[in-house]
């Protein structure tokens, strides 16, 4: 996509598609709103008062990606005009201004715009980022295997109309938007990709070939040197399948000798339960199992690309979960690399096994915080709705820059419990601990078991199951895979970085 800023009269701007932001008006305040949005307001003088008639019917509100198509019968240069809602004035936040964005962008695309022209009257910096993250989000689309090629012309050249477009901080957010969203794409191509060609082996070929691309330091893991290890989790879960296993490393160095953050995603790149096997329904979505690794792999291309002072090791432990005459069974007794002994009730809950041995080499490696991402229990998803992911955090100061980043990101996460009773959930008569602690509380004592596996690290563990797909329309999500948490991570790794 070529992206530029510009600042430019509305009615001179050549295009196909011109893309205007307006307020939630509120009962007679029509007007007096629109003033406040210098290109809406503009517009309507161009149109000869449509817009401020358009509220007066009612017929518009304004809300946040709500849109109304005017063509401009030649009135302007741009052939169709896009009247997108920002929501209210009061409270116009950057994520009204990514949904926006994303929502305008994308009808403009379908329309076979291929020049677009995005006029939100957004000038803060972090506002045009959120604009340009939008509209990049989106217009993505996952076409690899529709033959019948859709033949509405992708939008190809995106100008941002913004008063301050020559100030460094536009170029600034330009790139930062541009970063952040590409990486999400990456991680939403990954999410989306069929599991019979996204095995375990190609999401690692995948991750290194960017890491290659973005200069990063990288290794993988294959089963001898896990064996080395004694990664026994991992290695239980890949034994019913017939892709090898891989455990992806990603080394950042933004600040050489000081102490790593580690991100660590779960990359079960088809999960059908093993043994204890899905159900057909419940099996359906399973190509997304590996949706905490993949927006492990999009942080990581995002702080590799902008280079922040800040030390991050990106785990991605990656395998499939079948059933097989070789598959681990319930009743078995693993010993994970930290020298924990767990009972297996439910090869289904095979996330946290994985999961517990990339968290206790982030431990061996001295990483804290250690944040760890994963679409992991069923119970997480039916709790938050999939409108935000769990947060489990043993530390005030971490849990909150991740609700932060979060909201900054539009990627939101919710507080949930740890205390010390949902640990007699998991205990085992025969071995350490107990794979799973019932169908109560499930997420949280999924977290209770991951605890078990964090040394004395700061630590703090996202739920994300149901995050990683868009059910219907989501504003710039269509439907199929989200990217979720890569964009979150990156900010609050990047933040820490400032400080
Ligand atoms: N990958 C699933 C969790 C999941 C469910 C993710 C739905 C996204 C949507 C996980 O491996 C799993 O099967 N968890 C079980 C654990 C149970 C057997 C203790 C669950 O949540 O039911
Ligand atoms: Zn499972
Ligand atoms: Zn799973």
């Amino acid at each position: 996509m070529d992206m530029t800023v510009i600042n430019q009269a509305l009615k001179d701007v050549a295009c196909d598609v011109v893309i205007v932001g307006a307020p939630r008006a509120e009962k007679g305040q029509e007007s007096r709103e629109l003033v406040r949005f210098p290109f809406a307001q503009e517009l309507d003088q161009i149109l000869d008062g449509l817009i401020t008639s358009m509220y007066a019917r009612g017929e518009f509100k304004g809300n946040v990606g709500e849109t109304a198509q005017i063509y401009s019968m030649g009135k302007l240069a741009a052939r169709l005009v896009i009247v997108v809602g920002l929501g209210s004035a009061e409270k116009l936040q950057n994520h009204m201004f990514r949904r926006a964005s994303g929502v305008a962008t994308r009808l403009a695309q379908s329309k076979g715009a291929g020049l677009v022209v995005l006029a939100l009257g957004e000038n803060s910096v972090e506002g045009l980022q959120a604009v340009v993250e939008g509209a990049l989000l989106g217009t993505y689309r996952f076409q690899k295997y529709q033959t019948a090629q859709d033949t509405t012309r992708k939008t190809e050249k995106i100008q941002f109309l913004s008063k301050s477009a020559e100030d460094k901080g536009a170029q600034e957010a330009l790139k930062r938007g541009t970063v952040m969203a590409e990486a999400a794409n990456f991680a939403r191509d990954l999410v989306n990709e069929q599991p019979a060609v996204l095995t375990p082996g190609e999401l690692a070929r995948r991750a290194a070939d960017m890491a290659q691309q973005t200069g990063m330091e990288y290794t993988i893991l294959e089963r001898p040197q896990m064996e080395e290890l004694g990664m026994g989790g991992l290695l239980a879960v890949a034994k019913g399948s017939a892709e090898p296993p891989r455990c992806i490393i990603l080394r950042y160095q933004g600040a050489p000798g000081e102490r790593a953050v580690a991100l660590v995603g779960k990359g079960i790149t088809f999960d059908a339960g093993g043994l204890s096997l899905k159900t057909a329904a419940g099996m359906e979505t399973m190509k997304g199992d590996m949706g905490g690794g993949a927006a492990v792999i999009g942080a990581m291309q995002i702080i590799a690309s902008l280079k922040p002072a800040i030390n991050v090791l990106g785990l991605v432990p990656t395998t499939e979960n079948m059933p097989d005459g070789a598959s681990y069974r319930p009743g078995d007794i693993l010993r994970l690399m930290n020298g924990k002994t767990i009972e297996i009730v439910n090869t289904d809950a095979e996330g946290r096994l994985a999961l517990a041995d990339a968290l206790s080499y982030a431990v061996k490696e001295g990483c804290s915080p250690i944040v760890d991402i994963a679409t992991l229990t069923g119970g997480c998803h039916i709790a938050l709705g999939g409108r935000r992911a769990g947060l489990f955090c043993n530390n005030d100061q971490v849990s909150s820059e991740l609700m932060k980043a979060g909201e900054s990101a539009g990627e939101l996460f919710w507080p949930m419990p740890l205390d010390e009773e949902y640990g007699e959930n998991i205990e085992s008569q025969i071995a350490d601990v107990r794979q799973t602690g019932g169908r109560y509380g499930g997420a949280i004592n999924a977290a209770k078991i991951l605890e078990h596996f964090i040394g004395n690290a700061d630590w703090a563990h996202l739920d994300i199951a149901g995050m990683e797909f868009a059910e219907g329309k989501q504003h710039y999500m269509q439907n199929g895979a989200t990217g979720f948490g890569a964009r979150a991570l990156a900010e609050f790794v990047l933040r820490r970085a400032k400080k």
